[in-house]
């Protein structure tokens, strides 16, 4: 079967520069296929991450055809210290030059809505809206998604064992009871994940080592309920995927 590319780089600028030759191909593949770049991007650390020197100072990188979308957010106000769009907003959009064209960005105003649920349809429309009508499309196709792994195996906010990693139709979906704070969120579920054209992992630091041995230890047999998120997303989506790391993420890890 087709595995996920690991790829692990001594330092944050070295990871830097090889994260963004591969946005740079992916921006390539997208433009093949359409006039637009379509890119979901998570919290945590994968903002800051991709502020870097090389691709925000890059010629070749086409602001102006960016289609920026949240893959998860939390269900607080956007100016909010929790808001994964305020962090975005803080550690990359705002480091992109003022002087070109800017990308299109689709944050999510819990502040218009009711519940969760409300804010997860919401988002779905908004989806719908860029990718096509739901009953013609089954599942958008991003052409990158960029996310970070917690230390327990979530990504976006699809966590161990929770129910939603069942969903098998909406796009987004709404989590009332994360065990990561604050409880209330929507993600793009696991579907539209393994869908994308492409993913890309981020995972830095010691603090990585246990869960980047588990997920590589995850094999397509392994019972159910205990396979990771990011590890169903390894199984999901295969060659698709590719995991940026540092050499301390991942000590110990076996890889074929
Ligand atoms: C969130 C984040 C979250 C994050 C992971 C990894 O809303 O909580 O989007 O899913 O990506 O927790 O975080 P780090 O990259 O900081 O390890």
């Amino acid at each position: 079967t087709k595995q996920p590319s690991l790829y692990a780089f001594p330092d944050n600028p070295t990871l830097q520069q090889n994260l963004y030759r591969y946005i740079l191909h992916a921006q390539s593949d997208a433009f093949a296929r359409h006039h637009k770049f379509k890119v979901a991007i998570s919290g945590g650390s994968v903002p800051k991450l991709l502020a870097a020197p090389d691709l925000l100072s890059s010629r070749e990188i086409q602001w102006g055809k960016w289609e920026i979308f949240l893959a998860d957010e939390r269900a607080v106000p956007l100016t909010h210290a929790d808001s994964n769009y305020a962090l975005l907003r803080a550690e990359f959009l705002s480091k992109i030059p003022k002087s070109g064209p800017r990308p299109t960005v689709h944050p999510i105003d819990p502040e218009k809505l009711g519940d969760t649920q409300d804010l997860a349809d919401a988002y779905e429309k908004a989806l719908i809206g860029s990718f096509a009508a739901k009953d013609s499309v089954k599942l958008p196709m991003f052409d990158l998604l960029l996310l970070g792994c917690g230390p327990d195996g979530h990504t976006c906010s699809l966590f161990p064992g929770h129910g939603l990693l069942r969903e098998e139709v909406a796009w987004v979906a709404a989590i009332e009871d994360s065990p990561k704070p604050p409880p209330r969120r929507i993600t793009l579920t696991l579907p539209v994940i393994t869908h994308a054209l492409k993913i890309a992992f981020v995972a830095t630091g010691a603090g990585k080592q246990e869960v980047m041995r588990r997920i590589f230890d995850t094999h397509p047999d392994t019972e159910g309920g205990e396979v990771l998120p990011c590890a169903l997303v390894n199984l999901g989506a295969g060659d698709k995927v590719s995991w940026f790391c540092d050499l301390a993420a991942v000590e110990g890890v076996s890889f074929p």
